[in-house]
C-alpha cells in the first residue's frame, strides 16, 4: 500500500489535537498502521528545538531565526520519521507542517509566502501532505479554549491578537489556493460533527489506495 500524510492545522485553540487522536483510533481499529507527529517536534533534536521556540524567555527571537529552527525540525522529521515511513506504506497524521510556517512566518511575520514556500520545500525533499484539515475558528474562538485549559502560554500563544487574526485569515487564503489538498472544517462545530466530516473525507481517500 502507498502511505498517505495526513496533517492538521488551525489556530492554537482549534482542536487539532483531539480530532487527531479520534482519526488515529478509527483508523487503527481498521488494522491501519498509523504514526502520529507534532510539530515543531517529533524526534529527539525536534524536541530540543521545539523547546527554544516556546520558551518565553527567548520572545526578542529574530523572524529569520525562528523560520530556520522550524525548518530544520521539519528537515530532521521528515528525515528521521515522516520519509522512512512513507516508504513504508504507512499513514503519518501530523500536527501541523509547513502550511504553519507559510501562514505564521511567511504572512503573519511578513517574511513572504514564496520564500517560506522555497525553504519548506527544502527542508521536506519536496514531500507535501496528501491531506490536510485546517479546523478553522476565529480568534475568539481559539482563545476561548485556550483560556479554558490548563497548559500555561508559550511564546507563540502570547502573541497579540492581531497576530493572530492575519494567521487566520491567512490560513483561509491557502486553504481557497490549495482547496484540492486543504479541507476547510468548521471548527466550531460539535466534536462528533467535525470528526464525521473527517471520517467521510478519509474513507474516500482510503478507497483510492
Ligand atoms: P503547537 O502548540 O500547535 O504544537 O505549535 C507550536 C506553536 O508554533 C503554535 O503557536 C504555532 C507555531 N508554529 C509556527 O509559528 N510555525 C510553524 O512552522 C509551526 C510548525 C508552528
Amino acid at each position: 500500500m502507498k502511505g498517505l500524510f495526513i496533517t492538521f492545522e488551525g489556530l492554537d485553540g482549534s482542536g487539532k489535537t483531539t480530532q487527531i487522536a479520534l482519526l488515529s483510533d478509527y483508523l487503527k481499529r481498521k488494522g491501519l498502521e498509523v504514526i502520529t507527529a507534532i510539530e515543531p517536534g517529533g524526534t529527539a533534536l525536534g524536541d530540543k528545538i521545539r523547546h527554544m521556540l516556546l520558551d518565553r524567555e527567548n520572545a526578542g527571537m529574530s523572524h529569520k531565526a525562528e523560520t530556520f529552527l522550524f525548518e530544520a525540525s521539519r528537515a530532521e522529521l521528515v528525515s528521521k520519521v515522516i520519509g522512512p515511513a512513507l516508504g513504508r506504506g504507512k499513514i503519518i497524521i501530523c500536527d501541523r507542517f509547513f502550511d504553519s510556517t507559510i501562514v505564521y512566518q511567511g504572512i503573519a511575520r511578513g517574511l513572504g509566502v514564496e520564500k517560506i514556500m522555497e525553504l519548506s520545500l527544502w527542508a521536506t525533499d519536496g514531500i507535501v501532505p496528501d491531506l490536510t484539515f485546517l479546523l478553522s475558528v476565529d480568534v475568539d474562538g481559539g482563545e476561548e479554549r485556550l483560556s479554558g485549559s490548563s497548559k500555561s502560554r508559550d511564546r507563540i500563544e502570547s502573541e497579540e491578537d492581531k497576530f493572530k487574526q492575519s494567521i487566520y485569515e491567512g490560513y483561509l487564503e491557502l486553504s481557497r489556493k490549495y482547496s484540492d489538498r486543504i479541507i476547510l472544517v468548521d471548527g466550531k462545530q460539535d466534536i462528533k460533527k467535525i470528526f464525521g466530516q473527517i471520517k467521510e473525507r478519509i474513507d474516500r481517500e482510503l478507497d483510492k489506495l
